[in-house]
């Protein structure tokens, strides 16, 4: 049974699985693009601060389909500190579409302590008829109590970091969301294995795999459809994007999803400590860099 199709809190339907667009370096990214659409992908993510929205219209625009056929979400991140209308109708030419199917503020950050003035101004592009739906990502529960206590028109979605790891913490927002009608969209639900290789949460996915005769990848995807959520994943290769496709027919048991959640509660510490050694290497590899080039600044003005 291919993927399901997820009604949203304001009647319209997204396809469960998306194609996401963050980090394809712009040279490659309408190939990329066009790639997935020929594999099946009907549903494209990408936002302002991708900086390669202009590619993903142009392969929008080589595939040939009519626009309904399509789901189009797009993210205001607030890039050059250009607010939502003016980020949006930037989207819809770069893109080069006539509207957006799903329009989500990138963060909470950017709201820059103004949760429900913000979200006016969602409201407003909805009114406008330029973005058909709206929503959110990286809401905490906080962020999404006082969301809801002022909105006249609810987010459908919240698009937040979705894998094992951090699930047992999730849970909380996951449950107040399916409360309010807000479906989760999970992203990095594959950081297991990109990321975060070798915890407890692959003794159970490979172990999965194997009795399923699937991949890894598959495993972890078909668990995040186990949890409601729409799916946002990407690759560079065809035989991986028509494995992602063919997760809409991979059902876990109860028992698969409780021993993947339990392992990963069992390492969410240890998966905390492997994220901040990285983020933390990443900062000295930062500073050393900036000393680097101000020593050279240095010796050539000595010179
Ligand atoms: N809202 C937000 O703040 C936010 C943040 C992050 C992401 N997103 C969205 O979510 C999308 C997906 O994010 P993501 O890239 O983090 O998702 P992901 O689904 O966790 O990872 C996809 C990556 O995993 C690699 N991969 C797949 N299977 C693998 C395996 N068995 N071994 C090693 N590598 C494997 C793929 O590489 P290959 O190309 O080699 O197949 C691909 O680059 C983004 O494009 C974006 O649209 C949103």
């Amino acid at each position: 049974m291919p993927f399901e199709k997820i009604v949203l809190n304001d009647g319209r339907v997204i396809p469960q699985i998306g194609f996401g667009s963050w980090k394809i370096p712009k040279e490659v990214c309408t190939g990329e693009v066009e790639q997935a659409i020929d594999v099946g992908f009907d549903h494209l993510d990408t936002a302002q601060t991708y900086r390669n929205e202009e590619e993903v219209g142009q392969a929008i625009k080589e595939s040939g389909l009519a626009r309904k056929e399509l789901w189009i979400t797009t993210k205001w991140s607030g890039t050059d500190d250009k607010g939502p209308a003016q980020s949006c109708s930037e989207s819809l030419e770069k893109i080069g579409i006539e509207y957006i199917d799903l329009y989500l503020i990138h963060s909470p950050r950017l709201c820059k302590g103004d949760i429900p003035g913000t979200w006016k101004q969602m409201e407003q592009l909805y009114k406008e008829g330029k973005v058909k739906s709206i929503g959110v990502s990286n809401f905490k529960l906080d962020d999404l109590k006082e969301l809801l206590a002022s909105c006249s028109i609810k987010p459908v979605v919240n698009q937040i970091l979705l894998h094992p790891y951090v699930i047992k913490t999730t849970t909380p927002l996951l449950e107040y969301m399916a409360k309010h009608h807000i479906v989760a969209e999970g992203y990095s639900t594959l950081i297991p294995l990109t990321g975060a290789p070798g915890g407890p949460v692959d003794k159970p996915i490979n172990k999965i795999a194997e009795r399923l005769k699937v991949a890894p990848e598959q495993v972890l995807l078909a668990w995040s459809k186990a949890k409601h959520a729409i799916i946002v994943t990407t690759s560079s290769k065809k035989d991986r994007l028509e494995r992602y496709l063919a997760v809409g027919d991979i059902d876990l048991t109860e028992e698969d999803v409780e021993a993947i959640d339990h392992a990963g509660a069992k390492g969410a510490k240890w998966y905390e400590r492997q994220t901040e050694g990285k983020s933390r290497r990443a900062a000295k590899f930062a500073a050393a860099g900036v000393l680097g080039v101000y020593l050279l600044y240095r010796l050539v003005s000595a010179i």
